[in-house]
């Protein structure tokens, strides 16, 4: 398999456990062990305290895939394959749905595994781009990229990198734009239930046949460690297919982690709190960091635990690469998203984000 380097990844890999402070993650404060297993049940517990390190169900443990199903309206435990984390996903979906040959209408800007793996598979694809001033998504823009052989629609709300979020009426024409095209609506939500207005979009799994949703513990639920994700849908055909790819895979998921996943599942209530009080105590921090800098533009995310600001002078690449040098602060240059100008992603979702702040409006001073 032919496929370029994930470029965002291979930054992260350089830099992540690097730097003092990280303020391009996506992720929420992660949780420690410690917590996670106070927020277990009796049931969850005692499956903690008796379980064996062997291989599990390769579609994953009936009773978090019993949990994941509860997140969405109509879906039941059969609907749902779990996977090592969201990435190997999008990896199996993408197989599961495209040939050589096919084509694919993806979203722009995009976390690079939502386009890249269709294009290592010979795919060919149109994109669509979010509207710069604002980070809206011309929803006929998507209709008329439409081909005979479009076999999926990629989108990602709330979105990475801009913290951009659809209106619900847009989102159902986007289901109605797949079902009319024969086309599957692969719906990457790992970041839902981090909407600021906590009014979640429908999932695409519940709103059609042909939707497929992506999820993940890394964001909402603060678990990126886990490394459990899955993909929900009620196409059974599909299902099945994705279910003998991942024996190329992974085959099954790790014990441990399924165990820590269902801890988080039954605690969503609490956890999802806990991350929207991070989230808002940081947008309240960048409200005012961008009201008052000149330095920069951004608009205001409505969804998430990332934005997009963009620099007004200079190149966000040598600003970016000398604030790591100088002051240990990582930012994430729109580069990383094979993106021409001066954006860059910042992350609002870790408790350190205050001090990685006031690092970089002190850098910003100074910096010509
Ligand atoms: C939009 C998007 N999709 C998928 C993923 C992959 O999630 P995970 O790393 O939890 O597998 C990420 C990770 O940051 C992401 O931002």
């Amino acid at each position: 398999m032919r496929i370029a380097d994930f470029a965002l990844e291979r930054y992260f890999a350089r830099w992540e456990f690097a730097v003092r402070h990280v303020l391009c993650a996506s992720d929420v404060e992660p949780l420690s062990l410690v917590e996670a297993l106070a927020l277990a049940d009796d049931d969850a517990r005692r499956r903690w305290e008796t379980l064996g390190l062997g291989y599990t169900e390769s579609a994953g443990l009936p009773a978090l895939r019993g949990e994941i199903a509860g997140l969405y309206p109509t879906l039941g435990a059969d609907d749902v394959l779990t996977f090592a984390g969201a990435e190997e996903g999008v990896f199996i979906a993408m197989h599961a749905l495209l040939t050589a040959g096919d084509h694919a209408v993806v979203v722009w800007p995009a976390y690079q595994s939502l386009f890249e793996i269709a294009r290592s598979i010979g795919a060919s694809i149109t994109f669509v781009p979010l509207d710069p001033r604002d980070w809206s998504l011309d929803v006929d823009a998507v209709a008329a990229a439409m081909r005979p052989n479009t076999r999926v629609i990629v989108v990602n709300f709330p979105h990475s990198p801009t913290g951009a979020q659809l209106a619900p009426v847009q989102f159902a024409r986007l289901v109605a734009i797949a079902e009319l095209h024969g086309a599957h609506l692969f719906s990457d939500e790992v970041y839902r239930f981090l909407e600021h207005d906590r009014a979640p979009l429908p999932p695409a799994a519940s709103a059609s046949p042909r939707g497929i949703s992506l999820g993940v513990m890394s964001k909402a639920f603060g678990m990126a460690g886990v490394r459990i994700g899955w993909l929900a849908t009620t196409d059974a055909a599909l299902r099945a297919r994705l279910a003998a790819l991942r024996d190329y895979t992974t085959i099954c998921n790790s014990a441990p982690s399924e165990i820590l996943a269902l801890i988080g599942l039954r605690a969503r209530a609490p956890l999802i709190d806990r991350a929207h009080q991070v989230l808002t105590s940081n947008l309240a921090l960048l409200d005012e960091f961008f009201d008052r800098s000149s330095r920069f533009t951004w608009v205001r995310p409505r969804a998430g635990s990332v934005c997009f600001p963009a620099l007004v002078d200079g190149d966000i690449e040598r600003f970016a690469a000398e604030l790591v040098e100088r002051a240990g602060v990582l930012l994430l240059p729109s580069s990383q998203f094979g993106m021409a100008g001066n954006h860059f992603r910042v992350g609002f979702g870790r408790r350190d984000m205050p001090v990685a702040l006031e690092r970089l409006s002190e850098f910003v001073e100074r910096w010509r």
